[in-house]
C-alpha cells in the first residue's frame, strides 16, 4: 500500500502550486491520501525517511535555481549525507521555459539529489515548457496508472 504520498511543492508566482493542487486531486479522486508539502522556508529533509512515495512539483528561476523561498531546502539537499532511502519511488514534473540557458534546472537537480539520497524514479521526469497543460494532463494521468497498478497486488480483494 502507498501509506504516505509526499507532495513536495516550490513556486515562485503559483503556476507550480496550481499544477501540484491538480496532482492532488487527481489521485485523491483515485483513492490515495497526499500529504502536501511547501518546501518554502523548510530545511528539514529528515521526513522524507517517512514517505513512500515522494511527488516533486517545482518551477525553476534565476539562473536554473528554485524559487527563492526554497533556496535553503535544496541547499540542505545537496549539502547532506545521503538519506539512505530504501529505493523510494519518485516522480517529478518541472516547470520552466526552455528561452533560458538552464531549462528546468530545479526539476532537474531535484530528481538527481532525491537519487543520491536513495530515491528511484517512478516515471519519467517531464520538464514542461510555457504551454504545458497538455505535458501536465498527460503527466498525472501516467502517475495514476502506475499508482493504481502499484495497488493491486496489496488490496484485499474480498
Ligand atoms: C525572472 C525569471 C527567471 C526564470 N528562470 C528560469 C530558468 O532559469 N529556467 C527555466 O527553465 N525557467 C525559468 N523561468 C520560467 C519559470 O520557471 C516559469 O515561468 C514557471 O512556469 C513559473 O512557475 P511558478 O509560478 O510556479 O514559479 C524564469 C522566469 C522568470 C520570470
Amino acid at each position: 500500500m502507498i501509506e504516505n504520498i509526499k507532495l513536495l511543492m516550490a513556486t515562485q508566482t503559483g503556476s507550480a502550486e496550481d499544477v501540484a493542487t491538480q496532482v492532488k486531486e487527481a489521485l485523491e479522486e483515485s483513492g490515495f491520501n497526499v500529504n502536501w508539502q511547501d518546501l518554502a522556508m523548510l530545511e528539514d529533509i529528515s521526513f522524507l525517511r517517512e514517505a513512500s512515495l515522494i511527488i516533486g512539483v517545482v518551477s525553476t528561476w534565476g539562473d536554473g535555481e528554485p524559487p527563492d523561498d526554497a533556496v535553503e531546502f535544496f541547499n540542505k539537499l545537496r549539502d547532506s549525507e545521503a538519506l539512505n532511502l530504501p529505493g523510494t519511488p519518485i516522480a517529478i514534473l518541472g516547470l520552466g521555459d526552455s528561452g533560458y540557458d538552464i531549462f528546468n534546472g530545479c526539476g532537474i537537480e531535484l530528481e538527481k539529489e532525491l537519487q543520491r539520497h536513495g530515491g528511484s524514479p517512478l516515471l519519467e521526469r517531464v520538464d514542461c515548457d510555457v504551454w504545458y497543460d497538455d505535458d501536465v494532463a498527460a503527466w498525472i494521468n501516467d502517475l495514476r496508472e502506475k499508482l493504481l497498478l502499484a495497488r493491486i497486488p496489496v488490496e484485499p480483494t474480498g
